[in-house]
């Protein structure tokens, strides 16, 4: 079995790359940080699978469209693909930051598009195959200092689930994951608490298993998304005292505010 990860350089996407390594699968990623995907070689004592690292950006449409070919010349056909690469920030003053929103957009929505169609002509081609794509709760509504994150995790959302009932017909699955916060880089960077992440080993296994039983829609974990759904149907003047009260206990505010990902340098075509 053929699988690609996108971001597959830290956190949720390098642990799906050694859980389905580990399964024998034959495994492609795709990320920025050439050091980062050098050091994943170095992890891959114990895998059974065959693992290809490509070094590209996905918000270069052209630079994906090559890549996701080139997987499929040399490796076969991808039955599972895994859209999974994705960036955030925190809005801390009540100004739109435009570059901000201009990374957040072209990453998580933009980009991942551009992964979406290489993937679905070739897949629609073959009649078969899954798509995953990892989103969040925050797609489930949005929250002062997260709305940058919120918007482009619901675009996401809306395109994943058009897909699913598009490509039904053809043969092939597509699954939106949303969790809640997971213990990774992005949730360190942005000082996330960690009483509202969880374990790194907990997401896998819940996003492995999303992944076998290929529901539209998977969120975890379930209290948080109770929550989510809470805010959502909650009276607006009852989610301003929510929000004013409790905002920054959940999201303290960062010590260092860091815009730019330093990887952006390290583009490469494959
Ligand atoms: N952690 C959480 O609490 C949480 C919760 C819900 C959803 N998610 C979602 O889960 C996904 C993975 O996040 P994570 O928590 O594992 O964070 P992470 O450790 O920061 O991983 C993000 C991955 O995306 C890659 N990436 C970012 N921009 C890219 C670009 N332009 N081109 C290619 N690769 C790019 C990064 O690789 P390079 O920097 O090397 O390019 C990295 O491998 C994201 O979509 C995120 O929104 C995370």
């Amino acid at each position: 079995m053929v699988v690609f990860i996108t971001g597959g350089s830290s956190g949720i996407g390098r642990r799906l790359v050694l859980h389905y390594l580990g399964r024998g699968c034959t495994v492609a990623t795709v990320a920025r940080r050439e050091a980062n995907l050098a050091d994943l070689y170095q992890s891959l004592e114990c895998v059974r699978g065959l693992l290809r690292t490509y070094c590209a950006d996905i918000t270069d449409k052209k630079t994906i469209a090559k890549t996701i070919a080139a997987v499929e010349q040399e490796l076969g056909p991808i039955d599972l693909a895994i859209v999974n690469a994705g960036t955030t920030y925190q809005q801390l003053e009540p100004n739109l930051d435009l570059e901000c929103f201009e990374e957040v957009m072209l990453t998580n929505a933009i980009g991942s598009t551009y992964t979406l169609v290489p993937l679905v002509e070739t897949m629609l081609k073959r009649g078969r195959g899954q798509i995953v794509g990892i989103s969040s709760l925050a797609a489930s509504g949005s929250i002062p200092r997260m709305s940058t994150y919120c918007a482009s995790k619901a675009a996401l959302n809306y395109l994943l689930e058009g897909l699913y009932w598009t490509l039904k017909p053809h043969g092939i699955s597509v699954t939106t994951i949303c969790p809640g916060f997971i213990e990774t880089e992005m949730t360190v960077k942005h000082q996330i608490p960690s009483h509202w992440c969880m374990t790194l080993d907990r997401a896998i296994a819940e996003i492995v298993r999303a992944i076998e039983q290929k529901p539209r829609l998977y969120c975890f974990p379930f209290w948080q998304y109770q929550f989510v759904r809470l805010l959502g149907i909650m009276p607006d003047r009852i989610k301003e005292h929510v929000f004013n009260y409790s905002i920054e206990k959940w999201f303290p505010r960062p010590t260092l505010r860091s815009k730019k990902h330093d990887a952006r340098k390290i583009i490469q075509s494959p």
